[in-house]
Formats: C-alpha cells, sequence, structure tokens
C-alpha cells in the first residue's frame, strides 16, 4: 500500500529521526515538507530526498509559533496541493535537575515539544477537517514522558503532555476520520548518542556494523531507520482504524504503552479520612507503582570505560 499522492509535513526533519522518517515517508510515495531551524541540514534532507527520487520542499523556520505552523500547512498546500500527514518531531533537550532547571530551560523544551506540537497540530487538523481530509496526526512522545526521568523535568512535562493531547485529540478528530497517535521512539542520534549505556551500540552504529542484539532486542535500542516503518505505517490507509494509541519502538521491538488506569482500588464507607489513610494506605492499595526506566546491567563485553 503507497502513500503515493500524498503530502506530509515533518517538523525537525533536518536529522535524526526526524530526516528518517521524512526519508521513508518520501519512499513510500508521500510528498514532503521538510522542516528544521538549521538551513544546513533541512538543504541536504531535500536533497537526499531528491536524489533518491522523492519529492520535498524546505521550511526553515522553528517550530513553536503559530506563524511557522502556518507557514508549514500553507507550503503544503501551495506547493503540493493539499496535506495529508503531520509528524511533530522538532526537539530539544535542556537537562538539568530541578533545583538547578531555570525559567528559561523550561520554557525552551516546553515551547519546542508541546507548545510546538499543539501550533502545528491545530493548524493540520483545522486544514483537514474544513478540506475532509482523512488525515494523519503523529506527534513524538518519549520513554521519559511516561515514566520519569532524572534531569528531565521539563521534557518529561513536554512528552507526558504530547501523550495528553494525543488522547484528547483522537477523541475530537474521530468523527472527520483523522487518526491522532503518539509514537514513543528510541534510536541512536544526537540527542542519546552521549549517554554511557549506549555507548558499545553507538560505536557500532558509527563504524557501520549491525548493533549488538543485547540493544536491538532487550533495549529496543536501534537507529533511526528502525523508527521510521511505523511513522509511514500510522500514515498509511492500513491504519485507518488506529488512533489515541502511545506506541513504542527501537530496535528489534515494537510495545503498546497502557494508558492510565486505576490498578487498585479500595472503598471506604463514608469517605477516606485522614486517620482511615493512616491506619489503611498500605493495605487498600497494595504495592505502589516503580518510577523511571529500569535498564538491566550491561553485559560484560558491551561495557565501555566512562569517557
Ligand atoms: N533519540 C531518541 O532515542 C529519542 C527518544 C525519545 C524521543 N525522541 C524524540 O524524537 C524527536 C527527534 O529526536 P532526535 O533524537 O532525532 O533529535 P536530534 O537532536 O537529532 O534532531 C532534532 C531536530 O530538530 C531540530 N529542531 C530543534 N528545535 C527546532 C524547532 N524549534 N523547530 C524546528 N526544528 C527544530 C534540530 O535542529 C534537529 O535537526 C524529538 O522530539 C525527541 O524528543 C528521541
Amino acid at each position: 500500500m503507497s502513500l503515493e499522492g500524498k503530502v506530509a509535513i515533518v517538523t525537525g526533519s533536518g536529522r535524526g529521526l526526524g530526516l528518517a522518517y521524512a526519508q521513508e515517508l518520501a519512499r513510500q510515495g508521500a510528498a514532503v515538507v521538510v522542516n528544521d531551524v538549521d538551513e544546513a541540514t533541512a538543504a541536504d534532507a531535500v536533497a537526499s530526498i531528491e536524489s533518491a527520487g522523492g519529492k520535498a520542499v524546505a521550511v526553515v523556520a522553528p517550530v513553536g509559533p503559530t506563524e511557522t505552523a502556518k507557514q508549514l500547512v500553507q507550503t503544503a498546500v501551495d506547493t503540493y496541493g493539499r496535506l495529508d500527514i503531520l509528524v511533530t518531531n522538532a526537539g530539544v533537550l535542556r537537562d538539568t535537575v530541578l533545583w538547578k532547571m531555570s525559567d528559561d530551560d523550561f520554557d525552551t523544551v516546553i515551547g519546542v515539544h508541546l507548545r510546538g506540537t499543539f501550533t502545528c497540530v491545530r493548524e493540520a487538523a483545522t486544514y483537514m477537517r474544513a478540506n475532509e481530509i482523512p488525515g494523519r496526526i503523529i506527534c513524538i512522545g518519549s520513554p521519559t514522558g511516561q515514566r520519569g526521568n532524572f534531569g528531565q523535568t521539563n521534557y518529561a512535562a513536554a512528552k507526558a503532555g504530547i501523550v495528553g493531547m494525543v488522547r484528547t485529540w483522537a477523541l475530537e478528530l474521530k468523527k472527520a476520520g483523522i487518526t491522532a497517535n503518539a509514537v514513543i521512539p528510541v534510536a541512536a542520534t544526537a540527542m542519546t548518542a552521549t549517554v554511557p549505556y549506549f555507548a558499545a551500540a553507538v560505536e557500532a552504529d558509527e563504524k557501520g556494523e549491525a548493533m549488538p542484539p543485547f540493544f536491538r532486542h532487550d533495549l529496543g535500542f536501534g537507529t533511526s531507520d528502525d523508527v521510521a516503518g511505523l511513522i509511514a505505517y500510522l500514515a498509511s490507509d492500513a491504519a485507518a482504524s488506529v488512533t489515541g494509541q502511545a506506541i513504542g519502538i527501537g530496535g528489534d521491538r515494537l510495545q503498546l504503552w497502557s494508558h492510565p488506569e486505576p490498578v487498585a482500588t479500595a472503598y471506604s464507607d463514608g469517605g477516606w479520612s485522614y486517620d482511615d489513610l493512616i491506619t489503611g494506605f498500605a493495605d487498600a492499595l497494595g504495592d505502589l507503582q516503580t518510577v523511571g526506566e529500569k535498564f538491566p546491567p550491561l553485559p560484560e563485553e558491551l561495557q565501555r570505560p566512562a569517557s
């Protein structure tokens, strides 16, 4: 099933995962609006798609403000006549612990990821509804948004918020036949290359070798291309009934994340008073939930000295 005749926007697609998404959508037949803040990478991305026989145009502008969202949709319509697919992928990190995080660290990450997703999806969905296009909204989350991560207050807020918005949009856009899903990727990119735990995998990738099966299979950590197939699938007619989902992908692994549900329920006639909770909380709810990603210990042969 081809994406021929469809038009896609991929934000932050000059490099990394976004570039892989844009290239795969083009490979499957879609015309692509590439977007990045970096002019040179955006131009290279367009050239790489065109030299592979695909169609692409670049918009160099920062995702976040409404003006950029309007420019992206307008460019899709002016250049290719329509818009079917939006992938909100642009992202930045400003990692530090809560007590060192500045207002600027917080606002920058929220501005690009959360506000950028909101403004672009609002613009795209408005266009799709007005033109009766059964569009595809694909927003990028993160394991950090699902489970929390040390040093990532701003990023966790943005990524959890994105998944919350996706569930809401799946409800609001259902009648128009527009799907909205979140993809939770993990891959070797500039964003993850410096994490010591992944060093052996990044090293293999840089040498053009296959990543060790421990990373690809057990951790679901692979290349950007490993994530791209899911983006194109969700963009296709075959995924018309897939909406409101958070889908994890990386290396050899595909996962469906649960939606938050109560896992324990207890009742106290007349309500739960302070005294009832002091005496009854532990028995009422049982084992509490864990937070953060739990990585298994690295096998010895994959350990690298800290640089
Ligand atoms: N790499 C991973 O394992 C991983 C895991 C979970 C989530 N993600 C998410 O995937 C997305 C892409 O990550 P990546 O690892 O490819 O990162 P990356 O840093 O390699 O690429 C991000 C791209 O976005 C561009 N960009 C930054 N701010 C922008 C803005 N305001 N407007 C337009 N473009 C902008 C950058 O110039 C860059 O080209 C991000 O949303 C990230 O949070 C990545």
